[in-house]
């Protein structure tokens, strides 16, 4: 599938995504190097630091899945949290999501 992804210099990246290697949008960013080396991907995925947030440009156009409670206090105590955050490492890459356009948030 293909992910659309700003990274935080404003330059948008159009990659693909491979749905069968059990990855999500935090290690997908991680590989194609779309984010400095140790700003991304903190906690390794747990919900547990918010380096992985992200704004989803494109909701109607995709099935996100639902945010689960981690993911829902971790926003809550995130920074630059806009209605539209979510954090990259709890959205796994489905077919479901093929078309997704995300925007890098800023370095907290
Ligand atoms: Fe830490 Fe996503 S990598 S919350």
């Amino acid at each position: 599938i293909k992910i659309i992804i700003i990274d935080r210099n404003g330059n948008e990246h159009t990659v693909d995504a491979p749905t069968d290697m059990n990855m999500n949008i935090m290690e997908l960013v991680r590989a194609y190097e779309l984010a400095e080396e140790g700003t991304i991907g903190i906690c390794g995925g747990m919900a547990m630091c918010a380096s992985c947030q992200c704004y989803v440009l494109n909701e109607d156009e995709v099935e996100l899945p639902e945010k689960n409670p981690d993911e829902e206090a971790m926003l809550w105590e995130a920074f630059n949290v806009k209605e539209n955050s979510r954090l990259g490492c709890q959205i796994a890459i489905t077919p479901e999501i093929d078309g997704l356009k995300i925007e890098l948030a800023p370095e907290a």
